[in-house]
């Protein structure tokens, strides 16, 4: 039966926590600029009473210049960017604390970088045509990143495929409608705030 329109498919379920054994969730909101992964992150995050990081306050200076001035980030420049939302996770998680990211992760590696190795740790991926995108852009305003930087996110983007565990949703869904999504398809829950790692 092919999947409900805009409803993604992640592959296979995600385990519902154990009653009394519920640990932090750490969900992170992923996709290319413009995909919604702030506002759809934060709404999550308001939901369910979570605190939010959007990785963007994590970049280094130097990263945030490069962008403003047209020019793409490197591997090599992401590298700090990751340890530091990697670092976020971790502080999250240490403190027993679930909470949700914003952060674009668009290559497999570093997907991987952000949940390997981290139980409570769950990724949602908002995919997006790159026209929608473009024309939300450039409606956006004092955001740093030039919507002409789209085409190096959309160089750099390596799509969530099986075997990754990754909830992908369509960009076009109503904030309010991915939420519910989320929610329902991760098992989420306010009672997981502030339980022991
Ligand atoms: N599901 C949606 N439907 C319509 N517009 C949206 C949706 N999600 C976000 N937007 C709008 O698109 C723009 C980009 O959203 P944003 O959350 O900043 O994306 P990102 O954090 O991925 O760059 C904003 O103007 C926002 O209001
Ligand atoms: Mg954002």
């Amino acid at each position: 039966m092919p999947a409900a329109k805009g409803i993604g498919q992640g592959c296979g379920g995600w385990a519902r926590p154990a009653a009394g054994k519920l640990a932090a969730m750490i969900v992170v909101v992923a996709g290319v600029s413009g995909s919604g992964k702030s506002t759809v992150g934060a709404l999550l995050a308001g939901r369910l009473g979570w605190p939010f990081t959007d990785a963007d306050a994590l970049h280094p200076a130097a990263n945030i210049a490069k962008m403003r001035a047209g020019h793409p980030l490197s591997d090599a420049d992401r590298r700090p960017w990751l340890a530091a939302v990697a670092a976020r996770m971790d502080e999250y998680a240490a403190a027993g604390e679930s909470a949700v990211l914003a952060c674009s992760a668009l290559k497999r590696s570093y997907r991987e970088e952000l949940l390997a190795g981290r139980r409570g740790a769950r990724m949602v991926f908002l995919h997006a045509s790159r026209d929608m995108l473009e024309a939300r852009l450039r409606a956006r305003h004092g955001h740093f990143f030039p919507a002409a930087l789209l085409d190096s996110q959309f160089a750099d983007l390596e799509s969530p495929q099986p075997p990754e565990h990754i909830l992908v949703l369509e960009s076009t869904l109503p904030p309010d409608q991915a939420v519910d999504e989320i929610i329902g398809r991760l098992h989420l829950s306010p009672s997981q705030e502030k339980m022991s790692p």
